[in-house]
């Protein structure tokens, strides 16, 4: 017996280790031959009872091991102690074997014997020592190979379906071709029939189920030569579909110090009690990874974010599924204030140089550079940089001529790897800047041409502005051309130079009672753009009569607008112009 020579601890852990898996794991009884015992004279004082131990079925779990079996039964109805202890008697007649695994705890037992044998079983309940009940089963092997239940199931309710995603232990896999369901509505007594057969080995479909109620669902294989047995699966409980959306209440900034945000989103769904809680993702809208998702029983959640754009989607969850999803894009913080300054050099158009002016590589070893066109979904490249203030960024596609863009510089905390890992709090805005590959003139001209205050020298005109995008460059300001000569329009008109930020100009020193005639273009660094149409506008004669009239109406329709209104006619105020 060579386990004395062991050293004593091996031997105290030994016991111990032996005492702690029989409590915790009723399957490490180990058996103890009966072949010379009489069963039915030694427990012949043991009944078969409704009451007592019963349901005893013994079955070969494909695949569970070369000569596995399990046997499970049901205890018995009024529970005399705590723990019940069992004995399990397996025999094969045939090669007079028997084995008995005494004091089993649990109601299963899991054992090693031929298969190539028919198999009696005999299960004794003895723990009320005034009855003891007994339960037996027989079976042929080839009869009692069992398969499933299933091992893993995913349910997903949408559009008044019911989706489930069965899968089964690895050895019974290869074998289970097909599976069927039956399911009820939660409060009917019966199972709907006939069951329903799944599409492949995987995946099952119901139909037509009304989404608001609740449904429960078995599942069991569909037998063949080598799974004889399927047995159903347990209850699966199955909540109500989630048919509504989640309604975003709330996408608010709350800008930082140093280009960070705080972004506090609130949420709201109609059907909460049914949710079990919702899942947000946030993903950076340029595309870049990763998209992290937050679970969270509570309809409010709180990022901290650079000041890129982000897709945003909220679901609301339960057992059953997910709800449709609420979308929103949380736009780019346009900051002006942003603490850093970038510059942008192109090197043609597949290559930009970007730099910035603080020594941030002393900080920071990682950065991610973002650029844009308007509208349109940003382009990213994150980078490693402890040399220099500055990267080369080379292009897969070329910029484009006349566009703005928008160039923005994140630093990221983390080195290694520079990309992102997670998308809360980790990244900042340093700077941004907008800039043209190349500049162009404006395409259209300063529209609806106006004039207002007239007078006999002087009048105010006024316009709409160039579309942004025709612009095509910088707008630095309007050329106003105008002239009292009508026909043979020169290039030596004089012109005013009209600076960006305004849409009028007041044309003064006018000569009285003439028509004159304007046009304006717009102007960037790449020139004049294209000229609008001609508008032409007339001085007043010169006299007093017609003002002096114009005051007497106004003063008129002053009077009859108060009272209209019911305000005192006697005041001091003066008609105000419009
Ligand atoms: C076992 O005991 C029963 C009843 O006591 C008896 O009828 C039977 O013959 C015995 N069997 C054997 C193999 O001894
Ligand atoms: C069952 O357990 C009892 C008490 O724990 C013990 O006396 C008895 O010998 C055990 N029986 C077997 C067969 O191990
Ligand atoms: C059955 O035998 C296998 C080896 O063939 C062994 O690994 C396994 O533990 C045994 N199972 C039981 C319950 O004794
Ligand atoms: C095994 O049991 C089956 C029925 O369960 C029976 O048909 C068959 O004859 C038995 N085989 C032997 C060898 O007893
Ligand atoms: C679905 O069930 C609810 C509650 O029982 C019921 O009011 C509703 O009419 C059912 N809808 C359909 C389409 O059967
Ligand atoms: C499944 O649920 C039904 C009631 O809906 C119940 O009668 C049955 O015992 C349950 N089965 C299991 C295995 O829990
Ligand atoms: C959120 O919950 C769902 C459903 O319980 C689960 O599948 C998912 O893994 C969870 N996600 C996270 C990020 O915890
Ligand atoms: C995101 O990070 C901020 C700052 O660390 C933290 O306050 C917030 O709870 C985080 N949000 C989530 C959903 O983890
Ligand atoms: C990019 O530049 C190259 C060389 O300067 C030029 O041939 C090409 O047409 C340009 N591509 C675009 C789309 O502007
Ligand atoms: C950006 O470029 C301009 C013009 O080339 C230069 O004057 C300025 O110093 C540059 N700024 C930085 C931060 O490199
Ligand atoms: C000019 O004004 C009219 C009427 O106010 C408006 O419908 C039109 O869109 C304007 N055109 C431009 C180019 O702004
Ligand atoms: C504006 O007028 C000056 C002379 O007054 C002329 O040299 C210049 O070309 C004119 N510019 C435009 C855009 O017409």
């Amino acid at each position: 017996m060579h386990f004395l020579h062991k050293p004593l601890p091996y031997l105290l852990f030994g016991v111990l280790f032996e005492y702690f898996t029989t409590l915790c794991s009723p399957l490490q009884v180990s058996p103890v031959s009966c072949g010379s015992k009489n069963i039915s004279s030694y427990y012949g004082h043991c009944v078969t009872s409704q009451e007592g131990v019963r349901e005893l079925v013994c079955f070969v779990p494909l695949g569970l091991s070369r000569n596995g079996w399990e046997c499970v039964w049901t205890p018995r109805k009024h529970l005399v102690y705590q723990t019940h202890r069992y004995t399990l008697i397996i025999e094969q007649k045939m090669i007079h074997s028997c084995k008995m695994y005494a004091n089993i705890s649990g109601t299963s037992q899991t054992f090693n014997l031929s298969k190539k044998r028919n198999m009696t079983a005999h299960v004794f309940d003895e723990s009320d020592p005034k009855s003891c009940t007994k339960n037996v089963f027989s079976g042929s092997p080839q009869q009692l190979v069992r398969c499933g239940p299933p091992s893993n199931v995913d349910l997903n309710r949408h559009s008044r379906q019911l989706d489930i995603q069965a899968s089964w232990r690895r050895e019974e896999n290869k074998y289970i071709a097909l599976y069927s369901v039956r399911y009820k509505e939660l409060k009917s007594q019966s199972w709907k029939e006939p069951p329903v057969k799944s599409k492949d080995s995987n995946r099952c479909t119901l139909g037509n189920l009304n989404s608001s109620l609740s449904y429960v669902v078995q599942i069991q294989c569909v037998a063949n030569d080598k799974c004889t047995q399927c047995p159903w699966s347990k209850n699966f409980t199955v909540p109500p579909e989630l048919t509504d959306k989640p309604v975003m209440e709330m996408v608010e900034d709350f800008p930082q110090t140093k280009g960070s945000r705080l972004v506090i989103i609130k949420w709201k769904f109609a059907a909460s009690e049914l949710a079990e809680g919702y899942s947000v993702t946030v993903g950076k809208a340029s595309g870049e990874d990763p998209i992290e998702a937050f679970n969270t029983s509570r309809t409010l959640l709180r990022l901290a974010l650079s000041h890129s754009a982000y897709h945003l989607t909220i679901t609301a969850f339960n057992k059953a599924g997910n709800s449709p999803a609420a979308q929103r894009t949380i736009p780019p913080l346009d900051d002006k204030d942003l603490y850093g300054r970038l510059n942008v050099t192109f090197n043609g158009n597949m290559s930009f140089t970007v730099s910035w002016v603080d020594d941030l590589i002393k900080t920071y070893s990682c950065f991610s550079v973002e650029w844009w066109r308007r509208g349109e979904k940003a382009a990213h490249k994150s980078f490693y940089e402890d040399e220099n203030n500055y990267e080369v960024i080379h292009l897969e596609e070329p910029l484009e001529l006349y566009k703005k863009y928008t160039f923005t510089l994140h630093t990221r905390p983390h080195k290694e790897p520079c990309n992102l890992k997670f998308i809360n709090n980790s990244e900042s805005t340093y700077g941004s800047i907008q800039s043209f590959f190349t500049e162009g003139s404006p395409i259209s001209a300063p529209g609806n041409i106006t004039s207002s205050n007239v007078s006999q020298s002087s009048m105010v005109l006024e316009w709409t502005a160039v579309p942004e995008e025709d612009n095509r460059g910088f707008l630095l300001g309007y050329f106003l051309h105008y002239t009292e000569r009508l026909q043979d329009w020169t290039d030596t008109e004089p012109n005013i130079t009209v600076d960006a930020g305004s849409t009028s100009y007041e044309l003064v020193d006018l000569q009285s009672s003439t028509v004159y005639r304007v046009q304006l273009s717009a102007f960037t660094s790449a020139g004049m753009g294209v000229r609008s149409s001609a508008a032409y506008f007339e001085t007043k004669p010169e006299g007093l009569l017609v003002d002096l009239s114009t005051v007497v109406i106004l003063q008129l329709t002053y009077l009859i607008s108060h009272i209209l209104n019911g305000r005192p006619v006697l005041s001091s105020v003066p008609p105000q112009h419009p």
